[in-house]
């Protein structure tokens, strides 16, 4: 069972990613670590973030590991644990590059489709392009100044700068998010996290509840 919850930036995929695992049993799959992990490799070892086949022959001869633990996923680079260093300012900075190169969105997609199921994945393509016969797909959004709002509370940080960032982001992601024709779409802007989730819940199919 695979269900697949795409969306925006900071339209509350993970933790609602997260709290849908939860409640079915499950692990959560969090696809940008992994773009993330790629980018930190790149910038580690001085590559060009928009070098494809460099960065690509430094990922092969350094394998990444994603581990979907139910409550957080982490990534490992042999034996050393990437996680706490994936939401670095220079990483943030970085992975809109390094997730636009093709041969790395190619890399990354096989990683995930080596995970054996059943899991709840979150991205911008899981239900598009990485597992398109997923068994339940979502779609997330919401308006700029509620995304604005909700990371100015983790971040401590000014609303309208916030929201700047955030429509620039949607611009340079726009080519890898878009939803699935078949996905459901959730407009989280008047919902808590714990509505979305009972509205993913809900929208799942029997067999998968
Ligand atoms: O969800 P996140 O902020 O951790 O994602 C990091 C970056 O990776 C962001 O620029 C979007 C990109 N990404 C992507 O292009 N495709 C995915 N499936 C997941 C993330």
């Amino acid at each position: 069972m695979i269900v697949t919850i795409d969306g925006v930036a900071a339209s509350g995929k993970s933790s609602v990613a997260s709290g849908v695992a939860r409640a079915l049993g499950v692990p959560f799959v969090s696809s940008g670590l992994l773009y993330r992990a790629a980018t930190l490799l790149a910038l580690e070892a001085g590559l060009s973030l928009e070098g494809a086949p460099a960065l690509l022959a430094h990922l092969e001869a350094n394998p990444l590991r994603l581990e979907p633990l139910a409550g957080g996923n982490r990534v490992w680079l042999g034996g050393r644990d990437l996680t706490d260093d994936l939401h670095s300012s220079r990483v943030d900075a970085g992975v809109s590059a390094v997730a636009r190169l093709p041969p790395v969105r190619e890399w990354v997609n096989a990683q995930l489709r080596l995970l054996p199921d059943p899991f709840v994945a979150e991205g911008r393509d899981m239900g598009t392009n990485v597992f398109p016969h997923a068994d339940a797909k979502f779609y997330l959004t919401a308006s700029p100044r509620v995304r604005a709002e909700r990371r100015a509370r983790e971040r401590l940080e000014d609303v309208p700068a916030i929201e700047a960032a955030l429509v620039e982001r949607d611009r340079r992601d726009a080519g890898q998010s878009a939803p699935a024709p078949d996905a459901r779409i959730i407009d989280t802007s008047a919902l808590s996290l714990e509505g979305v989730i009972g509205a993913v819940l809900a929208g799942l199919p029997a067999r998968t509840a």
